[in-house]
């Protein structure tokens, strides 16, 4: 939040167009260890974080602000999905479903399009307690259009799961989930967005607020800022579309279709925050809708394993969510 006094100071000195429009992220303690961040309050109040790497690292807080302490793995001897990364695993999604948490990752390595979308369960979340169930149906070698990473299961209003996916390959995807979403319903997969000439779109993270569906996402180079860094603009930054329906028509601030180069930026670069992603909208029970995400401080370091948990609330009173 910015203190009123800072605000007259940068509107006084600076012209209006510099003046930052987006807030720094919110105070958070040990926030380490946060790539694609996946965020679920327990019943009892303990707030737990999944985050990419380690077999999917499990990190609790008694609250958003930290400070977040390391449990374990999801699923410490790695996914039964026969696949390179299969010890690694990225981008958890967690759900919770009846009196079972779902917890969805991907099995892929950095470049290559040989991925798969596995699932593991857990009553309570705590480390020790998840059951590899192994892959969901969703899978890709190079002779598909997308990437089949970067999950994010959605119910409909009528009850029937999607999982949003993909992809930095051709944009975001969608496919239909059976009743019980261990597997795809199978039928084939849809395209939710693309854009032609930048198709670097992944970590799909749906929302409803209102009488909308918000399709964030996170566009452009994710990761290994310390060893090379993309073309200013081209670093991970957070987009979003929206649509009255769950499966497609989803349209950026200027009514341009996502399925042709649309969307509007939520959270770029700025101030010290760099390379902005991976993230998700939750709806907190102490704050209202708050959009978390995994940044590089340059005050610190942009290696992949510097990157920090940020996170802000979001205003939707606009139509439009803002940071
Ligand atoms: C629910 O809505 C989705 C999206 O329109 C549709 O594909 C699905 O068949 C519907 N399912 C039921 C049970 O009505």
């Amino acid at each position: 939040m910015m203190r009123l006094s800072i605000f007259f100071k940068a509107f006084l000195l600076l012209p209006a167009a510099t003046v930052d429009s987006y807030a720094t992220p919110e105070a958070c303690s040990t926030c380490t260890n946060a790539h694609d961040p996946s965020i679920i309050r327990r019943t009892d109040g303990t707030y737990f974080r999944f985050s990419t790497g380690g077999k999917i690292a499990i990190h609790t807080a008694p609250d958003l602000v930290g400070p977040w302490t390391y449990k374990g793995a999801v699923v410490p001897s790695g996914s039964s999905i026969n696949l390179a990364g299969n010890q690694g695993l990225w981008a958890p999604d967690v759900t919770k479903i009846g009196d079972l948490y779902y917890l969805y990752y991907s099995v892929s390595s950095f470049g290559s399009q040989n991925s798969a979308i596995g699932l593991a369960r857990s009553s309570s979340m705590d480390a020790g307690s998840w059951t590899d169930v192994g892959a969901v149906g969703v899978t890709s070698t190079s002779s598909k259009s997308y990437n089949a990473i970067d999950a994010n299961l959605v119910q409909h209003a009528n009850g029937t799961y999607f999982m949003a996916f993909g992809s930095w390959w051709n944009g975001l995807h969608m496919v239909q989930m059976s009743a019980t979403p261990k597997s795809t319903a199978g039928t084939s997969a849809f395209q939710l967005s693309y854009d032609g000439s930048d198709k670097a779109e992944e970590g799909a993270y749906m929302f409803k607020y209102g009488s909308y569906y918000y399709l964030f996402y996170s566009k452009g180079t994710c990761c290994g800022y310390d060893a090379t860094r993309p073309a200013a603009g081209k670093e991970y930054r957070i987009l979003v579309c929206r649509s009255t329906s769950l499966t497609g028509g989803f349209v950026d601030k200027s009514g341009k279709a996502c399925t042709s180069g649309g969307g509007t930026v939520v959270l770029p670069s700025h101030d010290w925050v760099y390379g902005p992603g991976g993230q998700g909208v939750y709806q907190d029970p102490r704050r209202g809708p708050v959009i978390y995400y995994h940044y590089v401080d340059t005050r610190v370091g942009y290696a992949d394993g510097q990157k920090r948990f940020g996170w802000n609330k979001l205003d939707f009173s606009s139509g439009w969510p803002v940071v």
